[in-house]
């Protein structure tokens, strides 16, 4: 089991670029596999995450070869993917459990979707209805919980879905299964949220009109091959950002960070609480937008956490209360249950190792008050939640003593080589037993 100690630092600085998008990475992969033609990623995320995603489409016969962060994927077309030989395994990841469940729900093979002890617990009910209305045939484990198994399809039907949460996931396996379906998919989201799927798609020549938070999709649609170059992940670099803020004296530029106005909610909440973030050299990068992002360290104060952020910022959370941690005053959330069904229940599990620190809290059934104080040095267990243990790693730096942060592997599932570059811009941070 990997455990970070991190020590109290200073001040961290740096040029640095962050891995790959993880949400991007896994899109890149899906696209390019029912394309037609020779897609090239370039900025792949190599995290075990996405290389799930590349490893299920090659169990289903896409010829994809991979050098480091390059990725050349031969597209199978839109009916060409074959029956796998043997189970998909999805590990610890949402995202490629449920954008995967509806691109198979059309194909017209079986197939089995298995993940992780965490990614089985999570709920999948949410996608699994929608698409059993579209006429897909799906069993699986008490509460909708993985593994998934699916039945050939004897043809998807469009349907017209008002999604009662807010997710990329649950709306982009709809789009994904509505190429597959006769007739026109209509997905009508709550909030805005990320909407790579949307842009992508577009890049490789499908419709996709999207309007006031609707989203319709023609079925049958043939996509062609696209050159992809994925920007650094801003759920990545946010680690930095909030570590550049609370450590005095830091001054950091993150490159190439894709700023997609459905993400940027962590950008606007550190600068409501008072942080130093400065945009530079902003681009568009296949139709994402791209910028350089300088932050420098500056006093935080508590805010109630606007709610049409909080869907913009979900990934991060548990940074930003690493940031009310040490803010002046009190931070409120509301508005975030969906925090509870993520690799483990973020509100509950930051409350836990936030109090072991030393900071109070006060756990609500949809969020979370974080009061700044002083943060003592402790053992945290982040149950295996990547997020939650680089979030433990930025609070060392304001901490009293050492930080023990149990579980820690799973950091490898979207930024492999976190040690090391938090190493290099100041965290001191150290692989224990
Ligand atoms: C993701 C969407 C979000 C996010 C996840 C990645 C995506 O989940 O938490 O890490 O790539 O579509 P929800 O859309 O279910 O909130």
């Amino acid at each position: 089991m990997t455990t970070f100690i991190c020590s109290p630092g200073e001040r961290i600085s740096g040029n640095i670029r962050v891995p790959g998008d993880k949400s991007i990475s896994h899109r890149s992969i899906i696209l390019s596999s029912i394309a037609t033609g020779v897609s090239h990623i370039s900025g792949f995320l190599q995290g075990e995450d996405s290389l799930n995603t590349i490893a299920a489409f090659q169990q289903m016969g896409v010829d994809i070869e991979r050098d480091q962060d390059r990725v050349r994927v031969s597209g199978a077309g839109l009916h060409g993917l074959r029956a796998p030989l043997a189970d998909l395994q999805m590990g610890n990841s949402g995202t490629a459990m449920r954008l995967l469940l509806g691109l198979l729900a059309g194909q017209g093979f079986d197939s089995r979707l298995i993940g992780d002890r965490s990614l089985s617990s999570r709920p999948m009910l949410r996608v699994i209805e929608p698409l059993q209305a579209m006429g897909a045939s799906i069993e699986s484990e008490t509460g909708g919980r993985a593994p998934l198994q699916l039945r050939a399809s004897q043809g998807l039907h469009a349907i017209e879905y008002d999604m009662p949460v807010a997710s990329a996931q649950v709306k982009s396996c709809l789009l994904l299964a509505g190429l597959y379906a006769a007739g026109e998919t209509v997905v009508r989201e709550p909030a805005p949220t990320r909407d790579h799927s949307e842009r992508m798609l577009r890049a490789y020549g499908c419709e996709v009109i999207s309007n006031g938070g609707e989203i319709r999709l023609r079925g049958g649609q043939q996509l062609t091959a696209c050159d992809v170059e994925v920007p650094a992940d801003i759920s990545s670099a946010a680690f930095f950002m909030v570590a550049a803020s609370i450590a005095s004296g830091s001054d950091i530029t993150l490159q190439h960070v894709g700023v997609n106005p459905t993400r940027t909610g962590v950008i606007d909440i550190l600068k409501l609480m008072g942080a130093s973030l400065e945009l530079h050299n902003r681009r568009d990068i296949g139709g994402e937008p791209v910028a350089d992002i300088r932050v420098r360290s500056a006093p935080l104060s508590g805010i109630d956490i606007p709610l049409e952020l909080v869907p913009l910022a979900i990934d991060e959370f548990p940074v930003l209360f690493v940031a009310a941690a040490c803010a002046r005053g009190t931070t409120r959330l509301s508005g975030a249950e969906e925090l509870r069904v993520k690799e483990s229940d973020r509100i509950q599990v930051m409350a836990d190792g936030l109090g072991a620190l030393g900071i109070l809290t006060e756990v609500k059934e949809d969020g979370i008050v974080v009061t700044g104080g002083r943060i003592d040095g402790g053992a945290v267990d982040s149950h295996g939640d990547h997020r939650i243990a680089m979030a433990f790693s930025v609070a060392s730096l304001r901490a009293a003593g050492d930080i023990r942060i149990s579980d820690c592997a799973n950091v490898n599932t979207s930024f492999p080589g976190f040690a090391e570059l938090a190493r290099q811009a100041g965290i001191r941070i150290q692989n224990g037993e």
